[in-house]
């Protein structure tokens, strides 16, 4: 597909997805949202793919939402079209996403780094809620999934302040998986995602729908479902061959069933 706001490109079985609007700082407008609604439905039918990266550029994973967009929006427009809501799509894309965080990651954009799966960080990176700077509020599920993420002290000094946190201190808040140099990241990540594809397709989809269900479940029907999952994996062909394939010392080969 043609894409303006995006680039896509195949690396193996990892889908790198960068956003592309260098000239507003990634900030992201509908144009961006139903480009990213359209690829990633597409990665996640397409059998060849297992993984993606969602990036941005150096100095920008994503500045916002876009402000310019906003600007003359009332509460008719944005409560009649259920402004944001698109986005609830892109958290429902069954394969794992991977942000590549370098640079700005602000607003609209931590939101968008915080729907993926986990948050590889550059040296570089700067996560912030700076949205009651302009008399608004986080609009994404920032609130929410930072809270989730980081504890109710940082989401609310954060959401309250607009301070920004750097890559150190969003690591040991526990926000981003680990920190790589900026140079590294892209490759990195790519790397990491193609590690996830080459596992078996329904193992993973399991493995994430069940960490997923950690947010969303009590403990006791959290490990329920869990276990669930596991079982049903154990009526897969995967299954049968990556156990052998351990016994017998050599690579497992998935067939995805
Ligand atoms: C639209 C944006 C933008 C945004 C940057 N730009 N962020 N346009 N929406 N969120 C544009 C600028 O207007 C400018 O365009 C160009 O990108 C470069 O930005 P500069 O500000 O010149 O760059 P710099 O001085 O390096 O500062 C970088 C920055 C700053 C610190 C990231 O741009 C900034 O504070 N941006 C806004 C961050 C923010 O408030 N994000 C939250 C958005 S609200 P021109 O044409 O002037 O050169 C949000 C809401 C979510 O996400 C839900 C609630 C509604």
């Amino acid at each position: 597909a043609e894409y303006e706001t995006i680039l896509v490109e195949q690396r193996g079985a990892a889908t790198l997805v960068t956003l592309n609007r260098p000239q507003a700082l990634n900030a992201l407008n509908g144009q961006v949202l139903d480009e990213l609604l359209h690829a990633m439905a597409a990665f996640d039918k397409d059998a060849s793919q297992g993984c993606a990266v969602l990036t941005g550029s150096a100095k920008a994973f994503a500045a916002g939402a876009d402000i310019k967009e906003m600007q003359a929006q009332g509460f008719a427009d944005m409560y009649g079209h259920d402004f944001f809501a698109g986005w609830d799509r892109f958290t429902r894309t069954r394969k794992p996403i991977i942000a590549a965080v370098a640079g700005y990651a602000l607003g609209g954009g931590c939101e968008v780094a915080m729907m993926c799966d986990f948050i590889l960080a550059a040296d570089t990176a700067k996560f912030g809620q700076p949205e009651v700077k302009l008399a608004v509020s986080p609009g994404m599920g920032g609130s929410q999934r930072l809270a989730h993420a980081v504890g109710k002290a940082k989401a609310m000094e954060m959401c309250l302040t607009g301070r920004m946190m750097d890559a150190a201190e969003a690591e040991r808040a526990g926000l981003v998986s680990r920190i790589v140099p900026a140079d590294d990241l892209i490759d990195e990540a790519v790397k990491t995602a193609q590690t996830i594809a080459g596992m078996a397709p329904l193992a993973v989809l399991a493995n994430k729908e069940m960490v997923n269900a950690a947010f969303e479940m009590s403990l006791s029907h959290g490990v329920q479902f869990e276990r669930r999952l596991f079982h049903g994996l154990f009526g897969t062909e995967d299954q049968s061959e990556g156990m052998a394939a351990f016994v017998e010392k050599r690579a497992g080969v998935w067939s995805g069933r």
